[in-house]
């Protein structure tokens, strides 16, 4: 009988902590409710200790999910593990996951703590956590750096303690496959009672083998969950890739020989509505979730797809969710079937009242573009002005002006809690020309990082314009997201949301600070 591989996505907590990529409540209950859908087993929710944000996202992910495991991080202290277990109390299935450096350079410079007091603290925290919880998780971060030695020591210890499942970080993204499987390999042979605990791989994508690393951990080292994120989500370039793990094990299950539960059918929506609440945009040729990974474009190509798939397809795109990529509603669709769609891409609304300012506002948009699919679906919900989160500054109008040989100028009216602002100035674009005016009213100073619209729908102009907005204000770094039509209207959704979340004042301890 084939083992099962157990798959822990950590998108809302290791993805979390991408640049600007931090998400409100709603936003992560919303993915964690995608997750428990493709039937994820483990869902890192967050590190309740960092922050009452985060305290409050664990708690609420937690009550509301059943089927997946309900994991919170904690670092090796009894503050945080006590917070973890608060968050966690109630919940169907809980996990606690500690984490403690055990690589000479970040005991030395990070903890400035002795090898002696790493181990101890390890032991401690392990045991603390083991009476709090029955399902409780070690990982040494920077593991792969570790002094091989020093590592079965705290592991067989925290394994003596209790820990359930040991992880091994390759925090830097610094493994090459062979040798990282061989790593885990030896350290579960040399550990005497390494099999009282499932072995575990979280790494990082630095040198783009992440997912190449996690697969060579599962073969050759006998790990048996991946710590991964959805479209690979994560700080620098990012953790391994959830959607490339599942289908490589998938499709090659004739030499992985593993069972893994996910529902890959629901891979596709997963990834937009990551990519759509982030602000970080998939890349066209990314694997499995890319707007080109089943387009053939040579004619070579696409003649032998029409004479056999399988000349040039290895996966069938309808099995991680492509087919279901139609045009879904219109502008005679009634609101009946607008509620049904939103059940199927598993969006939950808080309210009546919330899915009537939603069909609202697809009303509008279905006057403006005859074909709606998912994707405008998602943006339309996420779409400040239509959840119960009232934000902050909220677009009411915008106009602008521009002509060949002309400055453009922009007015724009907007909300800034109960007062209406009205702003305007000339810029080099239209878009310019908004944003500068918003800023010209509001004087915030915050430097923008990076400035990108997106097709939401590939195809036709008559697509809605996606933009992200990155801002750094203060030492934090935030996204913000709009979609439109109207890619000036869009740009200013954008930049307002990227101010309510520089607004809202998110403080968090970093989990590798
Ligand atoms: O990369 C890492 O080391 C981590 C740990 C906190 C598990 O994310
Ligand atoms: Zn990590």
């Amino acid at each position: 009988m084939a083992d099962k591989l157990i798959i822990f996505d950590t998108t809302l907590r290791d993805g979390e902590q991408s640049p600007g990529a931090s998400m409100t409540k709603d936003e992560k209950l919303r993915i964690a409710r995608q997750l428990e859908r493709l039937k994820v087993d483990v869902i890192e929710a967050g590190f309740a200790a960092s922050s009452n944000g985060d305290f409050e996202c664990v708690k609420a992910i937690a009550h509301a999910i059943k089927d997946s495991t309900i994991c919170s991080l904690a670092r090796a202290n009894d503050r945080d593990i006590s917070r973890a277990a608060e968050a966690l109390h109630g919940g169907a299935s809980t996990r606690i996951h500690l984490f403690l450096a055990t690589s000479a350079l970040h005991m030395e410079k990070k903890l400035r703590m002795t090898p002696e007091q790493v181990f101890e603290q390890a032991k401690l925290a392990t045991r603390f956590a083991r009476n709090l919880s029955g399902d409780v998780e070690f990982s040494p971060e920077d593991g792969y750096r570790s002094d091989p030695d020093f590592l079965c020591r705290v592991l067989e210890a925290v394994i003596a303690e209790g820990a359930t499942t040991i992880n091994v970080p390759d925090t830097v993204g610094y493994a090459i496959p062979e040798l990282y499987g061989k790593f885990i390999l030896d350290l579960r042979t040399r550990i005497p009672n390494a099999d009282k605990a499932i072995w575990s791989v979280h790494c990082h994508n630095d040198l783009g083998m992440a997912v190449a690393n996690s697969l060579a951990g599962v073969t050759i080292g006998g790990a048996r969950q991946v710590e991964c994120t959805i479209n690979g989500l994560g700080e620098r370039a990012g953790n391994c890739s959830l959607e490339e793990v599942v289908m490589a094990v998938k499709t090659r299950r004739d030499y992985f020989n593993l069972d893994v539960a996910i529902d890959t059918t629901q891979i596709l929506a997963l990834s937009r509505l990551v990519a759509q609440t982030t602000g970080f945009v998939v890349q066209p040729n990314k694997a499995v979730v890319g707007a080109n990974a089943f387009a053939h474009a040579s004619g070579i190509h696409q003649d032998g797809v029409l004479k056999a798939r399988d000349t040039y397809e290895i996966m069938r795109a309808e099995d991680v969710g492509w087919a279901t990529n139609k045009i879904v509603l219109g502008k005679l669709s009634g609101r009946n079937a607008f509620k049904q769609r939103l059940k199927d891409l598993g969006i939950e609304m808080a309210s009546e009242a919330e899915i009537n300012a939603a069909f609202a506002k697809f009303k509008e948009l279905a006057d403006r573009k005859s074909d709606i699919f998912d994707e405008d679906i998602v943006a339309l919900v996420m779409d400040e002005s239509v959840t119960a989160e009232h934000e902050h500054y909220r677009l009411l109008a915008l106009s602008q002006h521009s002509e060949t040989g002309e400055r453009p100028h922009a007015t724009v009216v907007f909300a800034a809690g109960e007062l209406e602002h009205h702003a305007e100035s000339d810029g080099n674009g239209p878009v310019d020309a908004s944003l500068k005016a918003i800023e010209s009213r509001l004087q915030t100073g915050a430097e923008m990082l990076l400035y990108s619209v997106n097709a939401i729908t590939s195809g036709s102009t008559e697509s809605q314009g996606e933009v992200t907005v990155r801002l750094q204000h203060g030492g934090r770094v935030v996204n913000g997201v709009g979609a439109d039509p109207d890619i000036v209207v869009a740009s200013a959704k954008a930049y307002l949301s990227a101010l309510n979340k520089l607004h809202s004042k998110i403080e968090r301890v970093a989990a590798q600070g």
